[in-house]
């Protein structure tokens, strides 16, 4: 039997480069999980000639679609799953920069707070609720969630980050569904992670809907100035990495926030 693999927004970006590491390996079958198929020509390009390789789509804003799209996964794998990634998050960059001061009105910053909440954290109640059933069929009954360092107040004082208030704020609340979600699954075997890529570069694979990233290279030279190694990478250094994190999980790993370097966060 195959080990099998959902990636949860793996048009572009961090879940693509999983979708084709994954999909590389020997015996795996990987499922895909998209917003829109029509609109993954990333992936298309990265899967074609693959035949491992199934897309899916599902929205994480939208329940009923994450439970459709567990029916497809259940229905190619015989009701199992091994592990569920979940890397979607709202993706444009024009709005994850801002900070307090930079919403023309209370009313705006309450609606992009709200927005990023609803993809950022409810999503995830969402994906793993809709999955659990394959996964507790599962062989490896592994969870993981793609967080940030920005998620860990110690590591934003460190990095002078004051901007980025929805999307810290939100990915901060998503850390601690990880939390609940890790301890409420440990009595059945399940290992729940969060892990944080690093900053990385994936302006390669972002469309006119997300937006250019010219803020991305800004926060590396902050770092820099502020005595970090933490420098941008690329997709593919990153998810290896992560990638060697999650083969060496083990049970007593559950709850962690782990950064994909096994050093730490700013590193
Ligand atoms: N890049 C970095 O430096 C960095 C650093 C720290 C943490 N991270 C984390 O790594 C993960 C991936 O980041 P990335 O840089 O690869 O982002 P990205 O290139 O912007 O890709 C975001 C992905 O999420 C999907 N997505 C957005 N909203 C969704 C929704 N409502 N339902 C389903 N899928 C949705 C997007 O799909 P569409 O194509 O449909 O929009 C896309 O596949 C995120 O969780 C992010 O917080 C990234």
């Amino acid at each position: 039997m195959p080990t099998s693999y959902a990636i949860i927004g793996a048009s572009r970006g961090i879940g693509l480069e999983y979708v084709r590491q994954l999909a590389g390996r020997a015996d795996t079958v990987v499922f895909a999980v998209v917003r829109s198929k029509q609109r993954s020509r990333h992936l298309d390009a990265v899967i074609s000639g693959l035949n491992n390789v199934h897309v899916v789509e599902a929205d994480v804003v939208d329940f009923a679609s994450l439970q459709r799209a567990a029916q497809e996964v259940g229905a190619v794998t015989g009701g199992k799953l091994d592990y569920l990634i979940h890397n979607a998050a709202r993706s444009e960059r024009s709005l994850a920069y801002r900070g307090f001061d930079d919403f023309p009105s209370m009313e705006e910053l309450d609606a992009d707070f709200i927005d990023a909440f609803k993809v950022n954290a409810l999503g995830v109640v969402h994906s793993i609720t809709a999955f659990l059933p394959l996964l507790r069929a599962g062989t490896k009954k592994t969870v993981v969630f793609i967080s940030t360092g920005g998620a860990d107040p110690a590591t934003v004082i460190a990095a002078g980050v004051a901007k980025m208030v929805a999307y810290g704020t939100t990915k901060a609340a998503a850390l601690m569904i990880m939390t609940k979600w890790a301890l409420q699954l440990k009595p059945e075997g399940f290992t729940v992670v969060s892990i944080a890529p690093g900053l990385v570069d994936t302006t390669g694979t972002m469309d006119e809907l997300s937006g250019t990233d010219g803020e991305s290279k800004k926060s590396e030279a902050n770092f820099k100035k502020g005595g970090h190694k933490i420098r941008q990478q690329t997709p593919e250094e990153s998810v290896t990495m992560q990638l060697q994190v999650i083969d060496g999980l083990k049970l007593s790993d559950t709850g962690a926030h782990l950064p994909h370097n096994g050093k730490g966060f700013l590193d």
